[in-house]
């Protein structure tokens, strides 16, 4: 089954975790769209989505799903997001889609996290997938010779700026094999606003979509 197949059954299947009438947690994506999607055709009733991105915040909208401001809707129940990599202890590597900042913000504020992916996803270390991290601008250049001298190889998203107005740099060459250090120190660089290691606050449940169906992995 082609993977956009296996994006829609999983964002389906998250369909479950979705509490009616409460304010959902929504993350941005390919196969979050899906969820949106499914979310408005199977007419789900939602008080409101608090959104990770201009992106999703337009597509919600487009299909009549009323939009809120975190600092409003307060501790949310569920966030429902997709991811780059995971690896099986449920911990991510995001922002492939540059709303790194905004999905962990939501991430932090919702008490189950509930991540969607395809099984290409799966990992058993994670750091394939270039590692983003979120950077104010005037920072770029200094930010990049710390990650040098991580051992990573960053490259500037050129043409690129998040909802944020800042800049990214996809980190290649990571060694990941301790995510949780990794995302601290990382995190203590000077003009580094987030970086896309969900490693500190991973999903409490993974649902992973192959040919064969959605299986659910919990921390
Ligand atoms: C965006 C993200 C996405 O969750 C991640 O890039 C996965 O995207 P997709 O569902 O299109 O494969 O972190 O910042």
């Amino acid at each position: 089954m082609p993977q956009d197949q296996n994006k829609i059954r999983v964002a389906e299947a998250a369909l479950n975790y979705i509490e009616e009438d409460s304010v959902l947690g929504v993350g941005t994506g390919s196969t979050v769209n899906h969820l949106i999607d499914a979310i408005a055709r199977e007419r789900v009733r939602l008080d409101a989505a608090v959104s990770s991105s201009e992106e999703s915040t337009r597509r919600l909208k487009e299909r009549g799903i009323a939009v809120t401001d975190l600092n409003s809707a307060g501790q949310l129940s569920v966030y429902i997001d997709g991811a780059d990599e995971t690896d099986a202890h449920l911990r991510l590597i995001k922002g492939g889609g540059g709303a790194l900042t905004r999905e962990k913000i939501i991430a932090a504020a919702s008490t189950q996290f509930v991540c969607i992916v395809d099984e290409s996803k799966v990992v058993d270390v994670l750091g394939s997938f270039p590692l983003p991290v979120e950077v104010v601008p005037m920072a770029r250049s200094y930010v990049a010779r710390q990650l040098v001298g991580l051992g990573g190889r960053p490259e500037w998203r050129a043409d690129f700026t998040t909802d944020n107005g800042n800049a990214i740099l996809d980190v290649y060459n990571l060694d990941i094999t301790d995510p949780v250090t990794l995302e601290s120190t990382i995190n203590q660089i000077a003009g580094v606003v987030t970086v896309g290691l969900f490693a500190r606050r991973p999903a409490d449940v993974l649902l992973i979509a192959s040919d064969g169906g959605v299986k659910t992995k919990r921390r």
